[in-house]
C-alpha cells in the first residue's frame, strides 16, 4: 500500500534526527551545572523545533500518517499541539537556567526531569501510530 510505504519513507527520514535528539536529551540530564544546563537546553530548543517543523511539513510524517488513517486525525493535532507547548516549555527553561543561581538548580532539574518524561511520552505515541500504520 502506497500510503504504508510513504509512513515507512518518512518515519525512516526522521530516525537520524530522533537518534541526534536522543543525545541532546542525554547531554541535558547529565548536565551538572546550571551553565551546562542552560547549553544543552539551548541546543535542544533548536533541535526540536527542527525536528519539529520536518514531522508536520506537507508530505512529512503526520501527513502521511494523517493520510493513511483518517482516525489519527485527532491525535495527530494532539501530538501537534504538544510540539508547540514543548517548544515553549525549553525556550523557558533555558531562559530559567541563564538567569538562575545555584540554588534553583534543583527546582530547574525537576522540571526538566517533568519535560524529558513528556518528551519520551510523546516519542512513544508518535512510534505507536506509525507501528499501526505500518502493520496495518
Ligand atoms: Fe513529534
Ligand atoms: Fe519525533
Amino acid at each position: 500500500m502506497t500510503e504504508t510505504l510513504t509512513v515507512e519513507q518518512a518515519s525512516r527520514e526522521l530516525a537520524e534526527d530522533h537518534r541526534r535528539l536522543h543525545d541532546l536529551i542525554d547531554r541535558l540530564g547529565r548536565a551538572d551545572d546550571l551553565s551546562a544546563m542552560a547549553e544543552a537546553l539551548a541546543d535542544l530548543h533548536a533541535a526540536l523545533t527542527g525536528h519539529f517543523n520536518q514531522e508536520e511539513k506537507p508530505g512529512g510524517l503526520y501527513d502521511a500518517l494523517g493520510v493513511c488513517a483518517p482516525s489519527f486525525r485527532q491525535h495527530l493535532a494532539e501530538l501537534v499541539d504538544d510540539h508547540f507547548r514543548f517548544a515553549g516549555v525549553v525556550r523557558d527553561l533555558r531562559e530559567r537556567a541563564r538567569a538562575a543561581e545555584g540554588a534553583a538548580a534543583d527546582s530547574l532539574r525537576g522540571d526538566v526531569a517533568r519535560l524529558l518524561s513528556a518528551l519520551a511520552d510523546h516519542e512513544r505515541r508518535e512510534h505507536e501510530m506509525v507501528k499501526a500504520a505500518s502493520g496495518a
